[in-house]
């Protein structure tokens, strides 16, 4: 498994790559990878000639310091699980200093307002850090096809507007949600919850299916109404929020209309972890 850490590094490589025709798949991560990673990485193996992960914890998409801090960093374990599915992975686990060169702030994106909705709400500059550095990271790798997890079901929209804005040639491929037999979404930091707070976390896809059942007969309001009481008799879990948005614009929906496609997205504190999810309700 070649593991590289600076993009001069890895640009040769790339190169020959694109001169011999051969397709690049690319999955990009903050490292701590679990098996929702893994069958990113298995699609992009069976889609494309060559595969490559990149593993950084990108500072500029954190608005809480702490939460920084706490992120998992697990690179030597990284490298085995890929090496479970072939040796000819590329590993990118660049330094800040490779990315940022000095500099490390992100640009400013427009992005027809998807930033500003939920996560964009709740954690400013996020998407602005997401999209500065998966811009660059598309700009040293030049993959054909990325795949990105529905579980970052905003992330994924937005960087599907970045593709079509800048007109990046990449495919962007969205992964359905990859989910522990408990229910719960799989995330880096499922490895941060506490037993009683792993235990408790399952409530929330649960809640999700019940909430895309009640969908079917009752007004978005209404279901928002039950999930947030459903959320008041939960002591180890407290409701940031949850909403009934258009599966396009992200923007809230208080009716339903025909045709249009909606999603129902939640964000829950689990003790200090952060945990986020969602569903397609039609
Ligand atoms: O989804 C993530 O892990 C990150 O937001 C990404 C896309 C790797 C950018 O840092």
């Amino acid at each position: 498994m070649k593991v590289f850490s600076e993009k001069k590094q890895i640009a040769p490589v790339i190169n020959t790559f694109r001169a011999n025709h051969k397709t690049i798949g690319y999955v990009a991560t903050m490292g701590a990878l679990h098996k929702g990673h893994l069958a990113l990485v298995e699609k992009a193996l069976d889609e494309n000639d060559a595969v490559v992960v990149s593993i950084f914890v990108n500072p500029t998409q954190f608005n809480n310091p702490d939460d920084l801090e706490k992120y998992p960093r697990t690179l030597e374990g990284d490298v085995k699980l890929l090496e479970t599915l072939s040796n000819d992975i590329l590993v990118y686990a660049p330094t800040v200093a490779d990315i940022y060169e000095g500099k490390t702030e992100s640009e400013h994106f427009d992005f027809d307002g998807l930033e500003h909705e939920m996560e964009g709400r709740f954690r400013e500059g996020h998407f602005n850090g997401v999209a500065t550095v998966v811009k660059r990271f598309f700009e040293i790798l030049k993959p054909d096809n990325a795949y990105f997890g529905e579980k970052d079901f905003q992330q994924l929209q937005i960087i599907k507007k970045l593709v079509e804005k800048y007109q990046i040639p990449v495919s962007v491929i969205g992964c359905r949600i990859y989910r522990e037999p408990s229910g719960l979404a799989m995330s880096s930091r499922n490895a941060r919850l506490k037993d009683a707070h792993l235990k408790a976390a399952p409530f929330i896809y649960k809640t999700l299916k019940v909430a895309k059942k009640r969908f079917g007969t009752k007004s978005a309001n209404n279901v928002t109404e039950w999930v947030e009481n459903q959320f008041k008799g939960q002591a180890l879990l407290e409701l940031e929020y949850f909403i009934i948005a258009d599966a396009n614009t992200l923007k809230v929906s208080t009716r339903k209309t025909k045709n249009k496609k909606y999603r129902a997205f939640i964000a829950v504190y689990a003790g200090d972890v952060r945990l986020i999810d969602n569903i397609a309700l039609n």
